[in-house]
């Protein structure tokens, strides 16, 4: 019985040793979403110019919309092909989640009958080591810890793909309100039974927030903070937002801030939670898609910008109470967003 409980310790070691492992403390993270292959990607070079620690890629980074596997290989292989894209890689570590297109299909979720085959692809782009804890459990949700000085930054990227419920179509519910000047697609779940993350990845999640970090980043490729707009958000899912909400408050994690992406546009978004600090959402969409109009959000307090552009989040560890700088950056170089807080503000007192 001992001999098997110290083999079963010896084969989870190096798993244990991986997941405990920690990187050196960063200060700049760049991001960005919605890139089509075949475009030119300046805005990749912009997040040359601007020295970033590392790049995240936060979904529909390449829009594969193929059940043709040959077709979604061939679309990463036009991204990886791009000069542009191999200066960046070649200046910066390069990580990502995925969103709908990139998984697979326009606005997919848990029913997408090659979610294992597209999770290869996409592992196999982001050159994702053999041993990674990614390839050993459903979906590709994970997390980095980067510490130094006594500080730690934690970057956490969620799945909001493959276990994710049907969204629910909208049918007119709503009577009429001027303010929705365009059609919308979807309609919150008012019971609780569907998920946005799904069990395994929720149980996992506690896990991380339960880890002390002063700085948690977490990417998701669908937009957090935001107020229901009828698209795509966690707002379609107004209880599973909740339990993030009540996640963070019940392991008492410090500094969480969303970075997202998918709406071709960018903004930042605040959302107010009694108990808890401001939760601020960074949209960064757009290192190549545009859309034409940026819906009504009454949580956005930055944006719209909706020129091509890339997200940067900074951090001054070396003030007594850091702070943490949100910029966007437009496709001209152009500063069109910078919103700084204090990291106080963003922690239990
Ligand atoms: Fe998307």
């Amino acid at each position: 019985m001992i001999k098997i409980r110290c083999s079963i310790l010896v084969l989870l070691l190096p798993v244990f040793l991986l997941a405990q492992k920690s990187a050196p403390l960063v200060s700049r993270i760049a991001f960005g979403s919605c890139g089509h292959q075949e475009d030119p990607q300046p805005v990749l070079d912009l997040v040359v110019k601007h020295q970033p620690d590392m790049f995240v890629y936060l979904g529909d980074n390449i829009y594969g919309d193929s059940k043709d596997l040959s077709e979604l290989r061939r679309k990463y292989n036009q991204l990886k092909a791009k000069p542009e894209f191999q200066r960046l890689k070649k200046a910066m570590p390069i990580l990502g989640t995925w969103d709908d297109h990139d998984y697979g299909w326009n606005d997919s979720g848990r029913h997408f009958p090659l979610k294992k085959e597209t999770k290869e692809l996409f592992l196999e782009f982001f050159e994702e080591p053999a041993n990674s804890p990614r390839r050993q459990h459903e979906g590709i949700y994970t997390s980095y810890m980067h510490e130094g000085n006594g500080k730690r930054l934690q970057l956490i990227l969620l799945d909001n793909r493959t276990f994710r419920d049907d969204l629910r179509i909208y049918r007119g519910e709503l009577s009429h309100d001027d303010k929705y000047f365009y059609p919308l697609d979807y309609y919150p779940h008012q019971i609780t039974d569907s998920t946005m993350l799904g069990e395994q990845q929720w149980k996992w999640l506690e896990g991380e927030l339960s880890k002390p970090a002063d700085l948690r980043i977490i990417g998701s490729g669908s937009q957090f903070s935001i107020a229901y707009n009828g698209y795509e958000a966690w707002a379609n899912f107004p209880h599973e937002r909740q339990r993030m909400l009540d996640l963070i408050k019940k392991t008492r994690a410090n500094g969480v801030v969303f970075i997202t992406g998918d709406v071709h546009y960018a903004e930042v978004s605040k959302l107010e939670e009694p108990g808890l600090y401001p939760i601020y959402d960074v949209t960064a969409s757009g290192i190549t898609s545009t859309w034409l109009f940026a819906t009504p959000n009454e949580n956005r307090i930055e944006g719209p910008i909706m020129e091509n552009h890339f997200g940067l989040i900074s951090v001054d560890w070396a003030k007594p109470d850091p702070t943490i700088k949100m910029e966007i950056w437009d496709v001209r170089d152009n500063q069109r967003i910078e919103h700084t807080v204090p990291l106080s503000t963003i922690s239990f007192k």
